[in-house]
């Protein structure tokens, strides 16, 4: 049986990280891991995520199944924070708990493959690398439009809006709610309303990938597309990760939302979740569901998790500006929010950087301005000076 299957390239950032540890060099620094750091270099368990599962180790009388749809209280307390009022979209928006972000997208893909098999959906590159896999797997076809030019670190709007234009009724469009995964390039609320009318005007699904909520101006602002969005469209899909501003990563947390043409509509659509959901991984993973729920269920948790998520958006924008104050060439990098950019560098160069002076990124470019300290921005500087690493100023 298994002499049939083909060896697979090993994954780029895993192996980065094995290189980053074995490098004997203090003044290391890594940019290439995709996680939140504090000052101290951490990825810090969050104050208010350590009190719920303290609440949850002793208040928890069971282990009993969930079900497939996960924890619901968790899904109805998550649907205010991303789409505003807890009555947004009353009746029309379902939701079912999924294994992160990632599951959500592979429900979402899924979902849509079992509404249209061989459905379109429209990629703006660069992306996520996942992306891309992760929907063809569920058995969607991927078109591609360019949304981000490296050289000039700017958005492709007009190439969105064609793409968008020559899409056809029923295609999907993935779009990043905030904090572009790599390129930290967003659209601005103006630009948002254009996607947000024709994306409805097309008829196009608009499926809609929110990793980042809060982590790149504050939790209303970076949900300001989406919103945008499900209020123009008829029907939406929205893959929640609670993994990056709840600090949960390994604990696996996100949900699937749907906007449907009405409740009669949304009912069905949910009951679909839940078979797609029951073939995959049955059921959710609880606990880092159960720690958002009491998190969110607690006026007092929860104003402590947004402070300690303020502070973070707080330390990536400084860390942006301290990096743009100290290089105009690197000016770009304060106009772009959340912990990812890409630099407009060769793979040759990401190379050069790991070698001569132990900086670690991805070897597309893409840095998490996280894992860097203020303090260090100097060193970042004066590598990418030394390895001609900078771009025109822009
Ligand atoms: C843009 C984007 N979407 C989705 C995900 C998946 O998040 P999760 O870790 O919750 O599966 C990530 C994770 O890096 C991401 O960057």
């Amino acid at each position: 049986m298994f002499q049939t299957l083909t060896p697979q390239p090993p994954d780029g950032l895993l192996t980065l990280i094995g290189l980053f540890r074995d490098d004997p060099r203090n003044s290391k620094i890594d940019l290439g891991v995709g996680t939140y750091r504090n000052v101290a270099g951490i990825t810090p368990v969050m104050e208010a995520v350590k009190a719920a599962e303290r609440i949850l180790l002793d208040g928890q009388q069971t282990k009993g199944y969930l079900g497939p749809e996960g924890d619901q209280r968790f899904v109805k307390l998550l649907a205010p924070v991303a789409f505003g009022a807890a009555d947004a979209h009353a009746g029309r928006l379902v939701g079912v708990q999924t294994p992160g972000g990632s599951g959500a997208l592979r429900l979402g893909g899924e979902l849509i493959a079992a509404a249209r098999p061989g459905a379109t959906i429209w990629l703006g590159t660069p992306t996520w690398p996942n992306h891309r896999p992760v929907l063809e797997a569920a058995g969607l076809t991927v078109a591609e439009y360019r949304y981000f030019d490296p050289a000039t670190q700017t958005l492709c709007f007009d190439d969105t809006m064609a793409a968008l234009s020559a899409a056809n009724p029923g295609d999907v469009v993935l779009l990043h709610g905030c904090c572009h995964n790599p390129t930290g390039t967003e659209l601005d609320p103006a630009q948002w309303d254009a996607v947000a009318q024709l994306v409805a005007e097309r008829g196009l699904l608009p499926f809609i990938d929110l990793a980042y909520q809060g982590l790149g101006e504050g939790l209303d602002a970076d949900a300001y597309g989406t919103r945008r969005v499900l209020t123009a469209a008829e029907e939406a899909l929205v893959a929640y990760s609670c993994d990056k501003n709840f600090g949960l990563y390994r604990e696996r947390t996100g949900a699937l939302f749907a906007l449907a043409r009405d409740a009669d509509a949304a009912s069905v659509v949910f009951g679909n979740m839940l078979t797609l959901a029951r073939v995959n991984w049955s059921m959710p993973p609880d606990h880092g569901a159960a720690a958002v729920r009491i998190v969110l269920d607690s006026p007092e948790l929860s104003r402590l998790w947004r402070t300690e998520l303020e502070a973070m958006c707080r330390r990536i924008n400084t860390v942006r500006t301290a990096l743009a104050d100290a290089e105009p060439r690197l000016a770009f990098l304060s106009r772009q929010r959340g912990m990812f950019s890409q630099l407009p560098i060769t793979p040759e160069t990401v190379a050069t950087l790991r070698r001569d002076h132990g900086i670690y990124m991805a070897g597309s470019g893409r840095i998490n301005l996280a894992g860097l300290q203020v303090a260090d921005a100097g060193i970042f500087v004066h590598a990418l000076r030394a390895v001609d690493g900078l771009p025109q100023e822009c």
